[in-house]
């Protein structure tokens, strides 16, 4: 960024002239003119904090029309690759837009002027745009289509839950709640993996009716299955819900939180929020106020994949969490990798000093599921005791068992 100080009269650029540069006006007068039937024509004249030559900046086209300092006038110059390396950083939809805006306003601007385009061939014009364009409609425009199907996937509930049961690991082992995981039943695509479309309900911010909807479908299935289970379990069942950073850019969450517990009666006691490292990490005070709100409303909150990352001690100390939950790679290790061992067991011993509630990730087999109960896990969730399943066969299972 450089400061300019133009003398009154002084032509800053001419229309038609390639340029690369943009101006901002600190004081003084410009005036920007057009050629219109051979006359000189003033479109506008800017003054302090306006700025101009923004249009070649952006499209790398000619200048749409000519700039005069009117009188002494001080400008900041702004360079074209400053202003690329915002754009390559841009969602490609927004740039996409604005370089639709600008070539249809040169357009307009140069009939509005009846300009003859003999200089300029017109079907370079339009093949040169059309050609930087196209590419960037596809990709484009194939992340809106996607973003249109799973808005049009959620209004058709065609995002259900599947539940991985939690159980409680002191001898004998009982069930004591569900994670519950979001899953795409698409009509024509069948099981659309979670990884293909959660990065883009994130971007598009439709996570928050994702997890909402999550969080009101399980509590279903979780009365449902609490009716099922009554006598067989000592405690009521938990469920945990995953919450996206998301829900971490303004209060709303806990509103929605609140509302839902109010709607359903569900003891908060018995709700778990899982939460990640990384929203800790990007705004750790908005992250603080919030989850402290949370915790006001009575709901547990749980920290996912600890282990993995940054794992801070800070964050225990300072945020409300009640519950760690160990990463399933270092469960996975845990038999042949005396480090991974050590690392849980030195996790576990944290967790009850800082009196935290302990679930492993990944628990595959019976001798895994006995490690991991030694070294003072409370609860362990895996494949060892089922796939995740959807409500209709877990009920279907536990009646077999209740029967
Ligand atoms: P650019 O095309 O790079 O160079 C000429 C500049 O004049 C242009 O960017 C805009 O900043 C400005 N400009 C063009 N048309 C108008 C208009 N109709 N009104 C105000 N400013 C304009
Ligand atoms: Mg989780």
């Amino acid at each position: 960024m450089y400061r300019q100080t133009i003398i009154a009269g002084t032509e800053i650029f001419r229309e038609g002239e390639k340029g690369q540069t943009a101006y901002i006006v600190e004081d003084g007068r410009v005036e920007i003119t057009s050629e219109r039937n051979g006359q000189r024509v003033v479109l506008a004249e800017l003054g302090a904090g306006e700025i101009f030559g923004e249009m070649a900046l952006i499209d790398d086209e000619v200048r749409s029309a000519g700039a005069t300092a009117a009188e002494e006038t001080r400008v900041v110059v702004i360079d074209r690759d400053q202003i690329l390396n915002r754009l390559e950083q841009t969602e490609p939809v927004i740039v996409l837009l604005i370089k639709i805006l600008l070539a249809r306003f040169r357009k307009t601007q140069k009939e509005l002027l009846n300009q003859d385009t003999d200089s300029v061939s017109r079907e370079a014009v339009k093949q040169a745009a059309a050609a930087t364009l196209s590419q960037q409609y596809e990709s484009a425009f194939e992340g809106l289509k996607k973003e249109q199907d799973l808005k049009r996937a959620l209004a058709e509930n065609e995002l259900v839950p599947y539940f991985m049961p939690i159980y409680r690991l002191s001898a004998p082992r009982q069930l004591a709640g569900f994670e519950a995981l979001v899953r795409w039943i698409h009509p024509e695509r069948g099981f659309v993996s979670p990884a293909e479309f959660v990065d883009m309900a994130e971007q598009s911010g439709l996570i928050r009716r994702i997890d909402m909807t999550v969080l009101d479908q399980s509590w279903h299935l979780l009365q449902e299955v609490r009716r099922l289970q009554a006598g067989l379990a000592d405690q009521p069942l938990f469920l945990s819900v995953n919450l996206s950073g998301r829900h971490f850019a303004d209060d709303a969450v806990i509103g929605t939180v609140a509302d839902f517990l109010s709607r359903t009666g569900c003891p908060p006691e018995n709700l778990e929020l899982e939460l990640t490292e990384s929203i800790l990490i990007n705004d750790p005070d908005g992250a603080l106020r919030i989850l402290r709100e949370l915790k006001g409303l009575g709901v547990l909150i749980a920290l996912d994949d600890f282990g993995t990352g940054f794992s801070s001690l800070s964050y225990l100390h300072r945020f409300p969490i009640d519950v760690l939950k160990i990463d399933q790679v270092f469960v996975r290790e845990m038999e042949q990798s005396a480090q991974s061992h050590k690392i849980i067991g030195a996790i576990a011993q944290l967790a009850r000093s800082l009196d935290l509630t302990v679930i492993a990730e990944g628990v595959e087999n019976q001798h895994c599921e006995e490690m991991l109960a030694e070294l003072g896990c409370h609860y362990g969730q895996g494949f060892f005791y089922g796939k995740p399943r959807p409500a209709g066969e877990l009920t279907e299972l536990l009646k077999g068992r209740a029967a």
